[in-house]
């Protein structure tokens, strides 16, 4: 089924050229406006996050990027060329991307998972695999090594051979990530990579999308974790029913007063007094005792 088509060493697109160009993104569903003439694009070497409340049109904004929308108005480069509307098309040419909700293939091992990853790297002829070639044997062992390493670099190595749907809830989704990194992507895509993490695994998914910046891929990332995204993104867009509020560094975004009304909210002036923190205990209790006890979050309509 495979050849590798690609080398563990491929160039990396020089610092500062522009990977990603979105221009004047579009997206309307019926009368509803989710995206309005959205101008983003990520250089090569950022990391980049986008935030907003929920419906803001983040997701959606995503999916016109990924080829799974085709956008009502605009234009999505990829390296100076557009890309095209269809989502294979997409991550050959260099964009992969993680998902709200995970999808993983559950019955499938970890590894198996890694290496469905990396089909749009891999090319080998029909017959080649039916009568199981010397290439395609070849081409099998160099796409399992390179599956293996990518395993080694999110630290499930030694789960290879798990079942995915075995693994806790943080593990999938670094694995979802292993996956998209086995297309050898230039721009990763990240949808709300710690939902539902614990703060800890919130600390060690920061230092992998870090370390894959290292390696020269470009992070666009969404989040609802305000500490996770500002100690991570040189640069910050903020939408807000589908239309790009601010765009800057962390600070910049922190310190925009139509950022804190719309987003986030306005700081404690003084601790809370005693009656407030009651008040507060008491709805998280309320809170715990009527979450249900699912793994993954709620899907959401356009999550595809
Ligand atoms: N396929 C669709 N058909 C109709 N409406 C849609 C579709 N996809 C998204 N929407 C609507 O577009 C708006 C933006 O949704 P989107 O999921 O992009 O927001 P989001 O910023 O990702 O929110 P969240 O933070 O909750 O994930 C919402 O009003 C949503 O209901
Ligand atoms: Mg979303």
């Amino acid at each position: 089924m495979t050849t590798d088509t690609t080398t563990k060493d491929a160039p990396v697109a020089p610092v500062g050229e522009t990977v990603l160009d979105a221009r004047g993104v579009t997206m309307r569903f019926g009368g509803l406006t989710a995206v309005r003439d959205v101008n983003l694009h990520v250089n090569a070497g950022e990391i980049v996050g986008l935030i907003g409340p929920n419906g803001a049109g983040k997701t959606t904004f995503f999916n016109c990027l990924t080829g799974l929308y085709i956008p009502t108005e605009g234009e999505v480069r990829y390296k100076g060329t557009v890309l095209p509307p269809k989502s294979f098309k997409v991550t050959a040419a260099g964009i992969a991307r993680t998902f709200q909700n995970i999808r993983l293939f559950g019955n499938m091992t970890v590894l198996e998972n890694v290496l469905v990853g990396r089909h749009t790297r891999t090319k080998e002829g029909f017959w080649s695999a039916v009568l199981r070639l010397p290439s395609f044997h070849r081409a099998e062992a160099a796409s399992r090594e390179r599956a293996m390493e990518l395993l080694e670099f999110i630290g499930l190595e030694k789960k290879a051979d798990h079942l995915a749907r075995n693994l806790p809830y943080g593990e999938q989704r670094k694995l979802e990530i292993a996956r998209a990194l086995a297309s050898e992507p230039g721009l990763l895509l990240l949808d709300e990579p710690t939902a539902g993490m614990n703060p800890q695994e919130t600390r060690a998914t920061e230092e992998l999308v870090f370390a894959i910046r290292d390696k020269g891929i470009a992070v666009l990332v969404i989040e609802h974790d305000m500490r996770f995204i500002f100690n991570l993104c040189d640069r910050v867009a903020v939408l807000v029913q589908g239309e790009k509020l601010v765009e800057g560094d962390s600070a910049t975004v922190q310190g925009d007063e139509r950022v804190v009304a719309a987003y986030l909210g306005e700081p404690f002036e003084n601790a809370p007094g005693d009656e407030e923190t009651a008040e507060v205990e008491a709805a998280e209790a309320n809170a715990e005792s009527a979450a249900t006890p699912t793994d993954a979050a709620p899907a959401k309509e356009n999550d595809r």
